[in-house]
């Protein structure tokens, strides 16, 4: 017996997958590399650099972040225009969980769509014009001098938060979809796991966004003084 699979089906288990395997990686990278300031501009710069010299970095650009990205944000508005919301009606924790996953996705849109032009492409009237990529040795300037401005500051933590709720209950969601979590208190700890997970991922990424602005984030300087010391290498007396 043949079984029929629609189209439907298939585009939306691929907006799942590209939300998570592409985006959701990209995202743990980027936070990692953000984080990365904590240690000093220096340090920040040589691991921008490093990406830079990644071969093929055009390729991974383009099919790896835009494409995907493209396909699930495009996707997602469409699916969002046709989600009934029953918040109003109900006032259940999931259909809020529902409603803010919509609503963060196209928030996202607009934030990364800003955000790829402020600075990928230093294109955003106003604001920086020069590009991070191909610039790798300014890049802390280029950030930190659009984060001193407070509303990109703000705008940039609500996008870090957005991103970080919109990914970790994706993973919940999808994980409830392919059948991973089928029984009722699974999905209740599950729940509460990607709750944790939001919680995290946004502490990391807004710590990240202050430490361009204030060394070592809203950290005591002295844990990210010893870094940066540390990560002096001394050359070698034989
Ligand atoms: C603390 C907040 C953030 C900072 C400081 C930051 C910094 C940067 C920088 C410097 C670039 C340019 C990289 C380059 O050209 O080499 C970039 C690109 C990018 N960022 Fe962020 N970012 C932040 C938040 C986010 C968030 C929340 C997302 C959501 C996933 C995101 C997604 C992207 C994407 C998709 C690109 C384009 C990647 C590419 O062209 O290779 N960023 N970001």
């Amino acid at each position: 017996m043949a079984i029929k699979i629609s189209r439907t089906f298939l585009l939306r288990k691929l907006h799942q997958i590209t939300g998570i395997v592409p985006l959701g990686i990209y995202f743990l990278v980027h936070m990692y590399t953000n984080s990365t300031v904590m240690s000093g501009e220096k340090v920040f710069e040589e691991h921008v650099t490093d990406i830079h010299h990644l071969p093929y970095l055009l390729f991974v650009e383009i099919f790896g972040i835009f494409l995907p990205l493209l396909f699930h944000s495009v996707y997602g508005i469409l699916i969002s225009a046709e989600a009934r919301n029953n918040v109003f009606n109900y006032g259940y924790g999931r259909n809020w969980f529902y409603f803010f996953q919509r609503a963060t996705g196209v928030f996202l849109f607009f934030f990364l769509t800003f955000h790829i032009l402020n600075l990928r492409f230093g294109m955003i009237p106003g604001l920086n014009l020069t590009p991070v990529a191909g610039n790798a040795d300014q890049a802390f300037d280029i950030v930190a001098r659009e984060f001193a401005i407070p509303w990109v500051m703000i705008f940039y933590i609500l996008g870090v938060a957005a991103t970080a709720w919109h990914l970790a209950y994706g993973i919940f969601l999808f994980a409830v979809d392919w059948g991973i979590l089928i029984g009722e208190k699974a999905q209740k700890y599950a729940l509460y796991a990607s709750v944790g997970l939001a919680i995290f991922l946004s502490a990391v990424g807004i710590n990240a966004a202050v430490a361009f602005v204030r060394p070592c984030g809203l950290f005591p300087k002295v844990l990210c003084e010893q870094a940066e010391k540390s990560s002096v290498v001394e050359p070698k007396k034989f």
